[in-house]
């Protein structure tokens, strides 16, 4: 699929061009990163396309064009309340569960609008998986939880269900630590390990995408750490979406950075998306710098 990148300056009409011509000085460090390829020339996943999102008569997000580029990670960030859940619940169509809600514009999967008439809501959600800020395991055992989902598509087999459960935990590097107590109660675990519970079980259903909102705000640092390095491993094999309101965390592990703000009507709108490293030593707009030097609450 060949997308034209979003024209993201004129999405945002008070964002001005800066005119600084060295590196902006934040205390954020960037982490390693490997020599990255522009986004227009990488493969796009997901795409959002002049998608305005409504809560009744509130519209949440206006007109975001956005491209999300295959096995990368892209983090999106911006103040409370400018739309990053929202943005991220519409790409798996989370939202149709608030009553009331509607969208305009489209959210593209592969090419195709999850939006479509023809779709099935149950198939992009298998596609698309979710992790939230607050490990949700289910109240059953860890087998169970993972088995979840996989059961639901039909799955019934043991040795089936034994494999997925395995190669889903190993993935989450979790199995280690749960192998031998798949058959206790998934919320006798620790923050850390619910959470990397709860990526296996997202994993198990074999989706291409994962979105991830906030995954470790309620962890503590060491965990916070063991997700990150699992998002490193995973995005070998799929798209990954984060909202953190961490900016450490969004320089560390991303490898895109879209920034959102509230514009004048209370939308949230992209001000601009680029390169992790570019967005935190060298945006093109004012308020981006003026987020990430910590000037804008
Ligand atoms: N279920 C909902 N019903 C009504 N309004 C909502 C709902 N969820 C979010 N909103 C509103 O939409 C806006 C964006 O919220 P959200 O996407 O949660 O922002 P963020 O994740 O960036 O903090 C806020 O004004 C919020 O109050
Ligand atoms: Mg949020």
């Amino acid at each position: 699929m060949n997308l034209s990148k979003p024209d993201i300056l004129t999405l945002s009409p008070s964002s001005s061009p800066s005119k600084r011509n060295k590196p902006i000085q934040t205390s954020i460090s960037l982490g390693e990163k490997a020599a990255q390829l522009p986004l227009d020339a990488l493969p796009v996943k997901m795409a959002a396309v002049d998608l305005s999102v409504y809560y009744g008569k509130f519209r949440a997000l206006n007109k975001i064009s956005i491209n999300i580029p295959e096995n990368r990670i892209t983090a999106l960030i911006g103040p409370s309340g400018c739309g990053k859940s929202t943005l991220l619940r519409s790409f798996n169509r989370m939202n149709d569960l608030v009553k009331g809600s509607h969208i305009t514009g489209q959210v593209l999967l592969n090419g195709k609008n999850i939006y479509g008439l023809d779709v099935d809501v149950v198939d992009i959600r298998q596609r698309v998986g979710m992790v939230f800020q607050r490990p949700n395991p289910f109240p059953m055992n860890i087998y169970d939880n993972v088995a979840y989902g996989p059961r639901l598509y039909g799955i019934r087999n043991k040795n089936v269900l034994d494999e997925i459960v395995e190669q889903s935990l190993r993935q989450a590097a979790v199995w280690k630590d749960l192998k031998d107590k798949l058959e206790q109660s998934a919320l006798a675990l620790s923050g850390g390990q619910q959470q990397r519970l709860c990526i296996a079980r997202a994993l198990a259903v074999e989706p291409a995408v994962i979105l991830m909102d906030e995954p470790a705000s309620a962890l503590d640092p060491i965990a916070t750490l063991m997700i990150e390095d699992l998002m490193e491993e995973l995005k070998e094999n799929y798209t990954i979406v984060i909202v953190t309101h961490n900016m450490q965390q969004a320089a560390r592990v991303s490898d895109f950075t879209a920034f959102l703000m509230i514009d004048e009507d209370r939308s949230g709108t992209l001000v601009e998306m680029d390169a992790t490293d570019q967005i935190f030593t060298n945006p093109k707009c004012q308020q981006t710098e003026d987020y990430v030097t910590g000037r804008f609450g």
